[in-house]
């Protein structure tokens, strides 16, 4: 009995020795590098594609980038990731060439946004956004508005605050997270005319479905249709003081969904914030006024037609 009791003290120790390396490992090496394609890319710039891409980052780019003192893109702390990701900064993406973006090329742009991988080989965590199905279109509308003369993005030379991720984040960055692939061919816009597609080519780019689903954790960024929950709510992104607001079902069950809201009311609460005259959106959900009504209907048209899930959510209100 006392020889298998310090046989098995013996295994136990080698266990927390191994794990102990590793945990020291992980700490150590941190975020990991991957190898930086070079890609021969060249935004090309037209007052539509600056004016496209100003209302795309200001979707989906704004609430993170910018810098509530100086108005520009020149960096924030993410007051609302979670806190077991440790302390993150939103880095400076003004075109100042040193403390913004100002000397990185297109192609460098163009492969963080669609695989992750930062310039310098280091993997963009979770919280940064990536874009792997967004059209070639849209993603040069971005590009040519982070070129252009907007003040928005006016060179501002507000140094960074360098992000201290925490061990959770590490570890999820080693074994769970990683780059997505560089696309292999053209992504086309949807037919706009069509306006099922546009809507849910809309509800999958501007990253609705990340927020309106089960759970940031079950999420599929390159299949959101695969994600749990998918549009069924219940996921638990935070505000600015760190607590929980639950997202709605935003699938067309009568009950619990969007199946009685009128598309009127649908455009009018995506973006103004306001449901019978009443605020309806609390941070992080903000109205999306850069959307037009056409876009925010095409929106309303898809939800429409995704399979119905019964998920009652309370509303969280904080005052
Ligand atoms: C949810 C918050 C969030 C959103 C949304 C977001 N970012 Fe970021 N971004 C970050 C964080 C945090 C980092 C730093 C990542 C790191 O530490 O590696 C970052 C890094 C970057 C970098 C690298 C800069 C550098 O100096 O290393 C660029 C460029 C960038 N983001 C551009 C964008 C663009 C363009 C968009 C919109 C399409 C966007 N980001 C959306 C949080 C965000
Ligand atoms: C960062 C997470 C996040 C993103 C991204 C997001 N939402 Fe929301 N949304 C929320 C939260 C949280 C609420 C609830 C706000 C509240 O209770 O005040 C909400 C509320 C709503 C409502 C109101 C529903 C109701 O019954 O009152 C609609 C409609 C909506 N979102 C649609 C969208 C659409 C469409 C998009 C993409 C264009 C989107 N959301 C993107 C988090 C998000």
């Amino acid at each position: 009995m006392r020889k298998v009791l310090k046989w098995i003290g013996i295994v136990l120790l080698i266990i927390i020795a191994f794990a102990a390396c590793g945990a020291a490992y992980i700490n150590f090496s941190g975020i990991p590098s991957y190898e930086v394609k070079v890609i021969d890319y060249q935004s090309t710039s037209s007052p539509e594609s600056i004016e496209r891409g100003r209302n795309l980052v200001s979707m989906l780019c704004a609430g993170c980038h910018t810098n509530r003192t100086t108005g520009s893109l020149s960096g924030a702390q993410m007051k609302d990731a979670p806190p077991e990701f440790g302390m993150i900064y939103a880095p400076n993406i003004t075109k100042d060439k040193t403390y913004g973006i100002g000397n990185w090329t297109d192609g460098e742009i163009l492969f963080l946004l669609r695989t992750g991988i930062k310039k310098d080989g280091k993997y963009a965590p979770p919280y940064m956004a990536k874009l792997p199905n967004l059209a070639d279109k849209d993603m040069n509308a971005i590009i040519s508005f982070l070129r252009s003369d907007h003040p928005l993005v006016a060179a501002d030379p507000t140094p960074d605050q360098p992000s201290q991720p925490s061990f959770l984040t590490k570890f999820l960055c080693q074994v769970a997270f990683g780059p997505f692939e560089m696309p292999k061919g053209k992504i086309s816009m949807p037919d706009t005319a069509n306006q099922v597609a546009w809507g849910k080519y809309l509800a999958h780019n501007l990253d609705c479905f990340s927020c309106h689903s089960a759970d940031f954790k079950t999420n599929n960024f390159l299949e959101p249709e695969k994600s749990e929950g998918y549009f069924a709510g219940g996921n638990k992104p935070l505000n600015l003081e760190g607590k929980v607001v639950l997202t709605p079902n935003l699938t067309p069950d009568p009950e619990t969904g969007i199946g009685k809201m009128t598309e009127e009311q649908f455009i009018r609460v995506l973006k103004t914030g306001l449901k019978d005259g009443t605020a309806a959106m609390q941070y992080p959900m903000f109205p999306y006024d850069k959307l037009s009504d056409k876009e925010a209907s095409a929106i309303f048209k898809y939800l429409k037609t995704i399979p119905p899930i019964k998920n009652k959510v309370e509303r969280v209100i904080y005052d």
